[in-house]
């Protein structure tokens, strides 16, 4: 996919802050062998250093150029390699804590995803997830309304963008049906006031934004955006715009 890692951390306050919620679910621990699935830029991961005592952190992620900013913060704890998710888990290695910031909904069928990741935790592994659960948000749904539309629909031939992302009590289902202790799964408001419609369009040009580029030919991106900005024009005319922003955070032991 083609993650710009500018555009992505223009609201870098923003999007580091329930990083740092789901980090305080983490039960620190001196030692901790850690692998950070979805790493992105590596910054957050690097936070990791700091917050538990002497980890071995790895990070991985699908995209080569969210990964070339992130080897500066490579140190002899942490270490970057770029492989997706869905490779990760088919290899043998195991980990204390899994750690999963606004990235696994990026990957489909989470009823088994989530079951594969767990299994790659050590004894009293910690599983500690977070991802984005606002797909039934306008800033979302007009991404879709414009695919409908031509001359776009007839290049997505029949393609929908579907969210993997489940209901909290799904999630914790899953995670009490893999032996799962201390389970907290919890979704959790974060209240974006925006200065008006063209900064939802810039957020969600970070992200919500590239699946449907990725299928466009080069001629109708453009076009494709520019339709998606008049769209929130039309639904955020006014400034600000209140953009509450819903993630669902999934955290056990095993
Ligand atoms: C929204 S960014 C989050 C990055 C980082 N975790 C953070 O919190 O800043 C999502 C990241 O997931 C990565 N990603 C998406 N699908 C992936 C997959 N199947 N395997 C590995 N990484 C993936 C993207 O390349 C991107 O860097």
């Amino acid at each position: 996919m083609p993650w710009n890692p500018e555009i992505y951390d223009q609201f870098k306050k923003e999007r580091s802050a329930p990083f740092f919620d789901l980090l305080n679910l983490v039960v620190s621990k001196p030692d901790l062998k850690v692998i950070d699935l979805g790493c992105g830029t590596g910054e957050l991961t690097s936070a990791l250093l700091g917050y538990l005592e002497n980890p071995n952190v790895t990070g991985i992620d699908s995209s080569a150029e969210m990964l070339e900013k992130a080897e500066k913060h490579s140190t002899e704890n942490l270490h970057f390699f770029q492989r997706s998710v869905e490779e990760q888990i088919e290899l043998d290695e195991k980990f204390d804590l899994i750690i999963a910031n606004a990235s696994l909904q990026w990957c489909t069928d989470h009823e088994e995803l989530f079951p594969n990741i767990i299994s790659k935790l050590n004894e009293n592994g910690q599983l500690a997830v977070q991802v984005p659960s606002n797909h039934h948000f306008i800033v979302h749904q007009l991404l879709s309304k414009v695919a409908e539309q031509e001359p776009y629909k007839t290049r997505f031939n029949g393609w929908i963008r579907e969210y993997p992302v489940l209901k909290i009590e799904e999630y914790a289902n899953i995670l009490y049906e893999n032996n799962g202790k201390e389970i907290n799964v919890f979704e959790k408001v974060y209240p974006h006031v925006m200065e008006n419609s063209d900064a939802v369009f810039e957020w969600a040009s970070g992200t919500a934004i590239i699946p449907f580029l990725e299928k466009l030919p080069e001629e109708l991106k453009e076009n494709y955006k520019a339709d998606y900005k008049a769209e929130l024009k039309k639904a955020f005319p006014g400034s600000p715009v209140f953009y509450p922003f819903k993630r669902t955070f999934i955290y056990a032991k095993f």
